[in-house]
């Protein structure tokens, strides 16, 4: 009975795979809020050089530390953006090197053909596959770059050797992502909460451990394997979440919308990424640098 009653249970849980697709197909839309140029992901404060209060300069400032980081400036070059999002980050790096081509990858049906139309250049595409089988060629591209896209497969060595696959030998896989610095087993009772939190409602059950995903990386082939805790950075946008909240929740009163259960799972979500900020033993914010 009891088995019969897991396997019911096992059958009606979505997949990791299937709530990420349900969260971006249907709660993408919700980003034009935190970002008029489509950045799904958080920002990089530099002081006197980002504005605090403007979101988009830090939400673009984490583009540019990656393409900096990928060393293509004044190159013709092809990257991939593993987990693209809605092609923010791809049409920043495609306005701003002229040489740059860039193709992204996502689960999400939606962003592929709203991001197409949003990019609308002829050297981006997004396209709707799977980062841990993009079934493109080996040693296609010039570089990778994953922005808060890798959480959701828990960095996977699948994932790590799939990227060290369709990369070019000397060039970059560059990470910026929140990670575990604990086995969950081991969190404190708050960052168990937190880590629930995350996993119900952004599909980040297996956000990945920095230590093991550093073992993997250098497993997989990788080399210079550099890895910088970069939290105190990525705070001041974090601690937009409330209020941008708040301007969603007051934004769908006003047009007297429902609002759908991923948006109410994202928000969730965006509160949960808050506190991360108070279990800082349990939970970093890392980028991390690969060359193949
Ligand atoms: C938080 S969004 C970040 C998007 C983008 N990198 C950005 O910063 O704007 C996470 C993205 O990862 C993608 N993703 C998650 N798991 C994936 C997988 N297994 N294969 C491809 N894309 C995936 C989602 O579809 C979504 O586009």
């Amino acid at each position: 009975m009891e088995t019969v009653l897991k396997l019911r249970k096992d059958i009606k849980e979505k997949t990791n795979e299937e709530g990420v697709m349900q969260l971006y197909n249907e709660a993408t839309e919700d980003y034009q809020l935190w970002s008029k140029d489509l950045n799904m992901h958080f920002g990089y404060y530099i002081p006197f050089k980002t504005n605090p209060f403007k979101r988009d300069t830090m939400l673009n400032e984490m583009n540019n530390q990656l393409f900096s980081m990928l060393e293509i400036k004044n190159k013709k070059a092809h990257i991939i953006d593993l987990g693209c999002g809605i092609g923010g980050t791809m049409r920043y790096g495609v306005n701003k090197f002229p040489d740059l081509s860039i193709t992204g990858c996502t689960l999400s049906t939606f962003q592929e053909k709203e991001g197409n139309k949003f990019i609308n250049n002829k050297r981006a595409i997004i396209k709707n596959r799977d980062y841990r089988n993009t079934q493109f060629s080996e040693n296609k591209f010039d570089g990778a770059m994953a922005i808060e896209s890798f959480c959701h497969s828990g960095c996977s060595k699948e994932t790590l050797e799939e990227a060290y696959r369709i990369l070019n030998p000397n060039s970059k896989l560059i990470i910026a992502d929140a990670f575990c610095k604990t086995e969950e087993g081991k969190m404190n009772f708050l960052s168990k909460k937190v880590h629930k939190g995350l996993s119900k409602c952004w599909s980040l059950e297996r956000l990945g451990n920095i230590k093991r995903v550093k073992k993997e990386l250098e497993e997989v082939g990788f080399k210079e394997v550099v890895i910088k805790n970069i939290w105190y950075r990525v705070a001041p946008s974090v601690l937009h979440v409330p209020f941008m909240i708040c301007g969603f929740i007051l934004k769908k009163w006003f047009k007297n919308e429902p609002l759908k259960k991923e948006s109410i799972d994202n928000m969730k979500g965006s509160y949960y990424a808050l506190l991360t900020s108070l279990c800082l033993q349990d939970f970093g914010y890392y980028i991390v640098s690969a060359k193949k």
